[in-house]
């Protein structure tokens, strides 16, 4: 059986398959046209990100059982259309979740601290240590939006600098937060009380925009906001004219609606920090995706099922 790998995939993770006995080709980097025409005769197809799996390459498949995704959110992904052809669509849940985590830290001290662009400004030969005034997280209060995997994470961390942590979730119960020491709350009490807010959603008909100019109208101007989850849960526009305005201190994103975000004005902002989708950028993440989406493939191509779809 042939596995088509159309992202980029950690060896540890191809050497699995091919020791299984699969003929693997690795193709990266493919346009629709190409993978509508490269799908034909595949009975599994890997990806992580970068590739969009449409409704044309779905109706293209003539013998795709299994659609696999090394990491988490399938937003990249046709599942209706997948769906309705039998297709399964599988994902690794677990295997980035502290890589996500920790980025999402880091993001957080970036922007708390100015520190990319310190480091571009002592670079370029200036000491300039008056402009570069930061805060403290010690005793303010962090809003996280989406108290999964990687929100409680995100949670319990910053828990350790002694700050408050409201949260919002519709799926957790009071029980749960309460044992994670979080306060659920709304997202409008969150964006009106926090000084540093996270959301970890999937991306969905009810996230998209969930962060917009009404609720930066009600932030408090030395609030900053981190997206390390899906582009488009905080509207772009939106967040660029309040970190312009100054109706909020600053932001640091790593997911975009569209990337590479080359025209997206939150690159062009001085006071937004970026990074380029590397929430799951870490070895460990990285050979552990491959692994977990490896054996899943190896799963259901040998008809025992699929574990995570
Ligand atoms: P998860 O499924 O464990 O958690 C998502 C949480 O969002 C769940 O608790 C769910 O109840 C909650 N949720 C759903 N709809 C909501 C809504 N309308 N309002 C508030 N909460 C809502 O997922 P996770 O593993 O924690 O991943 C979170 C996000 O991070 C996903 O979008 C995922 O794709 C993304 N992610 C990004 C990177 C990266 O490289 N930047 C890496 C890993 C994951
Ligand atoms: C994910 O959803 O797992 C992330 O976007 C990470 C990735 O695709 O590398």
């Amino acid at each position: 059986m042939k596995i088509l790998v159309s992202d980029s995939l950690s060896e540890e993770g191809l050497t699995i398959l091919r020791e299984s006995g699969f003929d693997v080709v690795v193709d990266t980097g493919l346009s629709e046209d190409q993978l509508v025409e490269k799908i034909k005769g595949v009975d599994a197809l890997v990806i992580r990100s970068g590739t969009q799996v449409t409704a044309r390459v779905i109706e293209a498949a003539d013998q795709l059982k299994i659609i696999g995704r090394a990491g988490v959110g399938v937003d990249n992904v046709d599942t209706e259309a997948a769906t309705k052809k039998g297709i399964i669509v599988s994902n690794t849940p677990d295997g980035n979740t502290l890589s996500a985590a920790e980025h999402t830290c880091a993001m957080m001290m970036a922007v708390a601290r100015n520190i990319p662009q310190a480091c571009a400004s002592l670079k370029s030969e200036k000491w300039e240590r008056n402009k570069f005034m930061g805060v403290e997280f010690n005793k303010k209060v962090l809003g996280v939006i989406g108290l999964g995997r990687i929100g409680a994470e995100v949670a319990k961390r910053f828990q350790s600098f002694n700050m408050t942590v409201l949260g919002y979730d519709p799926f957790v119960s009071e029980e749960r937060a309460k044992s994670m020491g979080i306060t659920l709350t709304t997202v409008e009490d969150i964006c009106r009380n926090a000084d540093f807010i996270t959301v970890h959603t999937p991306l969905t008909k009810d996230t998209k925009n969930l962060i917009n100019a009404d609720m930066f109208n009600v932030m408090k101007p030395t609030a900053r906001i981190v997206n390390c989850a899906r582009g488009g849960i905080i509207n772009e526009e939106d967040l660029v004219e309040a970190v312009n305005s100054g109706k909020i201190a600053g932001a640091a994103i790593d997911v975009f609606v569209e990337e590479p975000p080359f025209a997206s004005g939150l690159i062009k902002s001085d006071k937004i920090i970026v990074t380029p989708h590397l929430g799951a950028s870490t070895v460990e993440a990285q050979v552990n995706v491959a692994i977990d989406i490896a054996h899943e493939i190896i799963s259901v191509l040998n008809g025992e099922g699929a574990k995570s779809a």
